[in-house]
């Protein structure tokens, strides 16, 4: 490079970062390439004549296309759309914002929006903004999030075992899919009775061919349905051999066997098929989000999902997965926010990404959450998995938000993960299936991933699958079959989860269903609806919830975690400490040192420490004399007051948690000769090397300063402990006391 600033070592380290494995790209209109602002983009504009919509966004009736043509007859209210039309984007944006205007007002008015205007409407809006509109215009009360549970085996004890574990962890849905197709029958049994061990009512759906899965409706062994897909023009469609009249029908079979139903979209898909016309990813999102609020959905997945990293290559492409999210939730529908694909290299990009739905909080704030560890996410996902729990329960605890998932201990997960693989194990022997052995079992429960679990006949598992399809069983079947091996509360989930199929409450948007006492019922946006007005309204994570997402289970017990012992002093005290005449080095020790308190923060015991700084003196042939200071804790006062007691006027000051200084009589308390503030990384030959400092100073004589190696890492590691050390150090404090002198105890026999 010509000037070597693209070829510096600096340069090159940031290079290899993960957000530059991430493919970064310019916009590229003309190919569809760009988030908002397509050169084929519409201006918008509706008419309406005689009660029908006759223009979309500068088309006339005559020249609608099939999706023109279903928006304008089953998604916009003809009775507003000229009324909400006639306002300005900007004043859209507005009312859309503002907490005063509620959120069943802002659905009124969007019912009459057409594609283009949405887009122009989002336009208006930073993320910022946009956040606080999707808070105040999520469908549901609660949050609530969507769990992946798939391996790569599509091992039943397995997939029971992680389906039980993300119902304990609060998952409201769980979905599966195959690795082999022939499998979908028992992977959607397992996940189904794995589901109900963690927590009865959770809703299930397992991602398959439609056929098969109405299939699996029709037994009643999913709750709801996820796989209808749809696209924002003709050409996109027409790959799957769709339309959106095809898809309202098939989402109409699933209802009518109680089956709740969300179709999939999002930015990125028309292009990555090759049919963006030079239209924009949100344009084409916004028709889709229209589209599938007239074939009736209860919701939407969108917000990229599987393309994300298509939106996310581009300039605006997470505030367009924003806008998508809140311009579905606009017009009423439930919204599955995304976050479920891999969406960068980068941990810092994927938390700042996720940040846009969990804050103002989704219906589900994940489209899956991958529970179990990525490499057996069979949905291509894992954007979050297993290994991640912990730290999105961190950071719901550290903001005080809603995120969807319950910390659990692991002896709970632990419980939840057997009962569920010996309920699959026992229905399986009842049905004949093809036996789950006990070691099955016990490898499912403990397992990493599906490597972890002994090998399986997955021809003899399809086959059976096959079989169980065909026949006559159904869901009451598998629920008489946990009844009698002694599953009677995941026997009775199951026929509730029938009963509530066949009454239908949660095919409403953003139905869930919770427990009810014995029963379940329904939440959703009918019933339990999101109300929020600005601060002091909404859902507040308070109360049983609040202590429920604060709980997490690696929270220590500060007040067990202080070092305090009950061991002797290792100094006596002889006398006040009174000036001194010689060429001596005082070393002061803080109040708690070798009492209270008998190691430092980096474990060294104090006796040792002490012994290392007197021998360091030693090593320069002066003499010391031990002072314990009382009335003070701080490490500068501390050495200060040694400092105003030696004869030489330089002493060594050290605080029990290990931090050091070398002080001298004529200097300011808070100034000094060299400090030593790394206590963590002091080590004996530090406290040596210290000792022969001071000596020299002592000397009048100049020296290099002790080597200190600096670990970023420490304050972080131990200002919990260093808290805790110094408040003892505090405590051990008595106002006004005089310093004396003490004298080491000889060690102990042995010690
Ligand atoms: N648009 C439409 N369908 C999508 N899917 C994922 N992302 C999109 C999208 N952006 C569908 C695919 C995939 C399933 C998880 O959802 O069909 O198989
Ligand atoms: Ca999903």
């Amino acid at each position: 490079m010509n000037d070597g600033a693209d070829d510096s070592r600096r340069a090159a380290e940031r290079a290899r970062q993960p957000v530059r494995r991430d493919t970064t790209i310019r916009e590229w209109p003309e190919a569809g390439l760009v988030v908002t602002g397509g050169p084929a983009d519409p201006p918008s504009s509706v008419r309406v004549e005689s009660g029908r919509v006759v223009e979309i966004d500068g088309r006339g009736e005559d020249r609608f296309d099939s999706i023109d043509r279903f928006i304008a007859r089953h998604a916009l209210d003809p009775q507003v759309a000229e009324e909400a039309m006639a306002l300005s984007p900007l004043e859209l944006a507005r009312r859309l914002f503002h907490p005063d205007v509620e959120a069943p007002e802002v659905r009124r008015l969007f019912s009459g929006l057409t594609p283009a205007r949405l887009v122009e409407v989002m336009g208006e809006l930073d993320v910022l903004e946009m956040m606080l509109a999707l808070r105040k215009m999520r469908l549901r009360n609660r949050t609530a999030n969507q769990a992946h549970v798939t391996n790569l085996r599509d091992h039943p004890a397995l997939l029971a075992a992680d389906a039980a574990e993300a119902a304990a962890r609060g998952f409201a849905e769980v979905e599966t899919t195959v690795g082999v197709a022939g499998m979908a029958p028992f992977n959607a049994v397992a996940v189904l009775i794995g589901s109900q061990v963690g927590r009865p009512g959770v809703l299930t759906q397992a991602a398959v061919e439609e056929g098969v899965n109405l299939r699996l409706a029709m037994k009643g062994l999913v709750s709801y349905a996820e796989t209808l897909s749809v696209y924002g023009n003709e050409e996109s469609f027409r790959d799957g051999d769709d339309t959106p009249w095809s898809k309202s029908f098939l989402a109409a079979a699933y209802a009518s066997r109680g089956v709740k139903v969300r179709f999939t979209s999002g930015s990125g898909s028309e292009v990555l098929l090759g049919h963006a016309h030079g239209q924009s990813m949100l344009y084409l999102e916004a028709r889709c989000i229209l589209l599938v609020k007239g074939a009736g959905s209860q919701g939407i997945q969108n917000g990229a999902i599987s393309c994300i990293a298509l939106p996310l290559s581009l300039p605006r492409g997470i505030h367009g997965v924003l806008a998508e999210n809140l311009m579905a939730a606009s017009v009423g529908l439930e919204v599955a926010s995304g976050n479920d694909a891999m969406s960068s290299h980068s941990e810092m990009r994927k938390t700042a990404k996720l940040m846009l739905q969990m804050l103002p909080g989704t219906d589900f704030v994940t489209s899956g959450y991958s529970v179990m560890p990525r490499q057996d996410n069979l949905f291509g996902g894992g954007n979050f998995d297993s290994n991640d729990l912990d730290a999105w329960t961190a950071i719901q605890r550290d903001l005080g938000v809603d995120g969807g998932i319950t910390p659990v201990d692991e002896g709970e997960i632990g419980r939840v993960r057997r009962r569920a693989a010996e309920a699959v194990q026992a229905t399986w022997a009842e049905m004949g299936f093809p036996a789950i052995g006990d070691e099955e079992v016990t490898a499912a429960v403990d397992a990493r991933d599906s490597g972890d679990l002994p090998p399986r006949a997955q021809s003899a598992d399809a086959a059976a699958a096959r079989q169980f399809l065909d026949s006559s069983a159904t869901v009451l079947d598998l629920a008489a079959a946990l009844g009698r091996r002694g599953f009677a509360r995941e026997a009775e989930a199951l026929v509730a989860l029938t009963r509530q199929r066949a009454a239908g409450d949660y095919l409403q948007p953003s139905g869930i269903l919770v427990e009810d006492g014995p029963d379940l019922a329904a939440a959703s946006a009918i019933n339990d609806p999101h109300r929020y007005r600005g601060p002091g309204t909404g859902y507040r994570v308070e109360g049983e919830r609040r202590r429920e997402l604060e709980s997490v289970p690696f929270a220590l017990d500060p007040r067990t975690l202080g070092r305090v012992e009950d061991a002797e002093d290792l100094f006596v005290e002889e006398r006040d400490a009174a000036p001194g005449r010689e060429t001596e080095v005082v070393v002061a020790l803080g109040p708690a040192l070798g009492a209270r308190l008998q190691r430092t923060l980096g474990e060294l015991p104090h006796r040792d420490v002490v012994e290392a700084v007197l021998e360091g003196l030693r090593e320069e042939q002066v003499p010391a004399r031990l002072v314990r200071v009382r009335d003070t804790a701080d490490c500068a006062f501390i050495g200060h007051e040694g400092a105003r007691l030696s004869g030489s006027g330089v002493a060594i000051g050290i605080q029990s948690r290990g931090t050091a200084v070398i002080h001298q009589r004529d200097l300011a308390p808070l100034d000094n000769l060299e400090l030593l503030s790394h206590a963590p990384s002091l080590t004996l030959d530090s406290y040596r090397a210290l000792g022969r400092n001071a000596a020299r100073y002592a000397r009048g004589q100049s020296t290099e300063p002790v080597p200190v190696r600096i670990d970023n890492m420490a304050r972080l590691k131990y200002i919990v402990q260093s808290t805790l050390l110094h408040r003892a150090e505090v405590e051990a404090t008595t106002p006004g006391a005089r310093a004396v002198e003490v004298v080491l105890r000889a060690r102990e026999e042995g010690a």
